[in-house]
């Protein structure tokens, strides 16, 4: 089973990736998690990627395509995988529908969690994320048992460096500009299924449950 996660930034990708992965019994790909993993290592890709990410711009498609393209050839893949925020643009749809044609496969579903821009900026303002393991919530909607602290790992809880308010504003700019095309384009590819995200996280989650089947 290999699907995509479209949406907005703040949809509840990464949210509904984490819970896809659970139940499916397949890894959740996020370049985005990639990124803040090499940063916090200090790495050289870590330290260009934020250049980007800070400034709430798209990071190079060369640099992005290689990352994904390494990390999807790793054997806990083999069985599919769930991808979040890539692709991010039409050029990197293209290479890797070219790279899974090469091996005569190719993506069963790409889920598009809309919601509208105006509730993006209250999700991402409220959102905590977890330094060590990754886990986010959201203060208002999905807290932490307590406050600051993660449930998973017990390590803190902080709000990303691209979620200020400012930031967000270029952000969603950048999704309408470079990313919404791709809705289009796998809509034209008939794999396209679209889910109400401003739901329930619950209910957001029976719906692609729906889409999955059991
Ligand atoms: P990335 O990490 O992918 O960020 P994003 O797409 O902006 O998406 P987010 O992670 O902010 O949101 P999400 O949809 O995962 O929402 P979440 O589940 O957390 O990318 C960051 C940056 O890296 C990019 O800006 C770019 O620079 C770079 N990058 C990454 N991939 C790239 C690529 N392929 N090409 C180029 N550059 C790339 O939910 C949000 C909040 O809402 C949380 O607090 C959550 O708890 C809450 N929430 C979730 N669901 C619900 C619900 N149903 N109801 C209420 N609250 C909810
Ligand atoms: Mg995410
Ligand atoms: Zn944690």
């Amino acid at each position: 089973m290999k699907i995509i996660m479209l949406g907005a930034p703040g949809a509840g990708k990464g949210t509904q990736a984490k819970m896809i992965a659970d139940k499916y019994g397949v890894p959740h790909v996020s370049t985005g998690d990639i990124f803040r993993a090499n940063i916090k290592e200090g790495t050289e890709l870590g330290k260009e990627a934020k250049s980007y990410m800070d400034q709430g711009l798209l990071v190079p498609d060369e640099l992005t395509v290689k990352i994904l393209l390494d990390r999807v050839a790793k054997e806990d893949c083999m069985n599919g995988y769930v991808l979040d925020g890539f692709p991010r643009t039409i050029p990197q749809a293209e290479v890797l529908e070219k790279a899974l044609a090469e091996l005569g496969d190719n993506i069963d579903y790409a889920i598009d969690v809309d919601v509208p821009d105006e509730n993006i900026v209250n999700r991402m303002s409220g959102r905590r994320a977890c330094t060590e393991c990754g886990a986010t919530y959201h203060i208002v909607h999905i807290p932490p048992k307590t406050e600051g602290v993660c449930d998973k790992c017990g390590k803190e809880l902080v709000l990303r460096d691209d979620d200020k308010p400012e930031t967000v504003g270029r952000r969603l700019s950048v999704y309408h500009e470079q990313t919404q095309p791709l809705i289009d384009f796998y809509s034209k590819k008939g794999i396209l299924k679209t889910i109400d995200g401003t739901a329930d996280m619950r209910d957001v989650f029976a719906a692609i449950i729906q889409i999955l089947g059991e």
